[in-house]
Formats: C-alpha cells, structure tokens, sequence
C-alpha cells in the first residue's frame, strides 16, 4: 500500500513510521490516520518486525494535533463519531499491539499529537519537544484518550491543571513528571529510540506481547489484572519461544527467538 500522508522504513527489526505533514506540523488528518492504521497493522503482521519507532518529520512538531480545519463545522453526533473512529482505528489500536511502539517526540506534542504518543508502549522526547493538551482552547475536550491516559501517566491533580489551564510542558518537565522516560538532544532522538527498539528486539517477541498485554488490563475497567497476568504468564511456559529462552540460559549462549 502507498502512503501519502506517511512514511515506513522497516530496518531489520525495527519499523520507523513518521507522520509527513510537515507544513501543517503534522496535524492528524483523517487520511493520516487511515494510513497510520494500515502501517501498523502491517508491522504488527510483519514477523520480522519486533519494535515500532513512531516520530514526525521535520523539527517542529511531532503532531501539533488532531486536524482542526476538518472538525471546525462538526455538529455533535460527527464530534462523537470523530473521537470513536480515531480511538479504535488508531489510539486504542497502537495501545493494544503486541508489538512495541515507541513514540521519538521530536517537537510540539499537542491535542491528538501527545494523545498518539501516551498511547504509545514508551516515549522519548528532544529537548526542544513541548506537550499539552490544548484543546479546552478550543471548546472541546481531549476526545482520543488524552483525559484517561494523562492521568495514568502523570497523576490526576497534574493531568487536570494541563487539561484546565492548556498549558504546554516542556520536556524536561515532562521527564520530572514520568510523561516521558528519557530526553535526548534532537539530533540523538531517533538514535535513542532505535537503542530502545533493538534492547527490546532481543527478548522473547511473544513474553513482550504478552507483557503489554497484563499491564494494559491494569487500566481495563472490569478486567482482573493480576488474573490476567497469572494467565498470560502461563500461556508463556506453551511457547517455543519459553523453550529457547531457558533452554539458551542452561547452555550458557545467547538465545534465538523465533516469536512463537
Ligand atoms: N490542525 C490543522 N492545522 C494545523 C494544526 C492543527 N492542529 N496545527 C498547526 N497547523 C497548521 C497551521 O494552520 C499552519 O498552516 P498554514 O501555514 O497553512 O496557515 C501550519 O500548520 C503552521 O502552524 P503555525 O500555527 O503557523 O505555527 P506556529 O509556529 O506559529 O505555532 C503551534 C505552532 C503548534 C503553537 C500552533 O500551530 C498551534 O497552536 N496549533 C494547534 C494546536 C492545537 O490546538 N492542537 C489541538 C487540536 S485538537
């Protein structure tokens, strides 16, 4: 399939999506986010593929947010069906893979823009990267799970104040608030995020999707997690992947996963 709105580079292990509107500082289009559907669904079919690098072109923005020139003249059931179809063809997707993706946030993270990268499994910023949800500026709310996993991530009383006041962080306050896990200087970004990517592409791909698994039902209305884990954990000892992991620890050598 061909992109118009996106680029995928698939390097060994590890697929680079990056968001290429850079005129419009990559505002979530509904195009854009049909495209980052299909290449994610396609990395996470990809065997070869044990982690996703997901990062914006240029050096301004990462996502300056959901495309606001087309929902401007949105009555209320199309402001609805805005946030649904974007929550399940894209946040709640990317959050729900079981390959790990991980946001490189190379500049402004606002709206839908900060949204895609919590739904993201780990996130990295450059020093120069500001976050916010500034949507209230708008007479709107975060509509693509930026008021349940704000909170998650940094604090109810924290996520509030930035909802309320649409006030943008900057990364080093980001870093001190767990929003993200590491800040690098811009032009180390995507060298940071690839270290990530191939640390993580040495393990077990079928423990790590298992693992995203049980921490995700920990945020599941309704859902057990410690049950989950207890499940997943012994579905694990029925993988090859279990054999090869304990069989290479007992034979002293490196272990060669085959994600299954
Ligand atoms: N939707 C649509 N277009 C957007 C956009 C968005 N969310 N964010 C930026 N753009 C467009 C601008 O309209 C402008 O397009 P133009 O050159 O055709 O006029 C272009 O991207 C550059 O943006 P500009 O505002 O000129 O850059 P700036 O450096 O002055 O300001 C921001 C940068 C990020 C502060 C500013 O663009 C902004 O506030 N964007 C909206 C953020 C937002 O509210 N996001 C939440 C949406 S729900």
């Amino acid at each position: 399939m061909s992109f118009e709105n996106i680029l995928v580079e698939k390097n060994n292990a590890v697929a680079t999506i990056t968001i290429n509107r850079p005129t419009k500082l990559n505002a979530l289009n509904k195009a854009t986010i049909e495209e980052l559907h299909h290449a994610f669904k396609d990395c996470e079919t990809d065997n070869a593929i044990r982690a996703i690098i997901i990062t914006g072109s240029g050096e301004k923005a990462f996502v300056a947010g959901a495309d606001i020139s087309e929902f401007a003249s949105f009555n209320t059931s199309e402001g609805s069906e805005l946030a649904r179809k974007g929550q399940e063809l894209l946040f709640d997707f990317v959050e729900n893979l079981q390959t790990p993706v991980i946001a490189a946030i190379n500049g402004f993270a606002l709206g839908g823009g900060l949204e895609l990268a919590m739904a993201s499994h780990i996130r990295i910023a450059s020093d120069n990267a500001k976050m916010g949800l500034p949507e209230v500026t708008l007479g709107v709310i975060p509509g693509y799970g930026g008021t349940q996993r704000l909170p998650q991530l940094i604090g109810k009383g924290r996520a509030n104040e930035l909802i309320m006041t649409a006030q943008m962080i900057d990364a080093p306050t980001a870093l001190s608030y767990g929003l993200i896990n590491h800040m690098v200087a811009q032009p180390e970004l995507l060298d940071k995020a690839n270290e990530l990517a191939l640390k993580i592409a040495k393990n077990a791909p079928v423990a790590i999707s298992q693992a995203i698994k049980a921490v995700n039902a920990n945020f599941k209305d309704g859902v057990n997690g410690f049950g989950v884990e207890i499940d997943r954990f012994g579905y694990c000892f029925g993988t090859a992947d279990f054999k090869e992991g304990t069989s290479a620890f007992l034979e002293k050598r490196k272990a060669d996963f085959k994600g299954n």
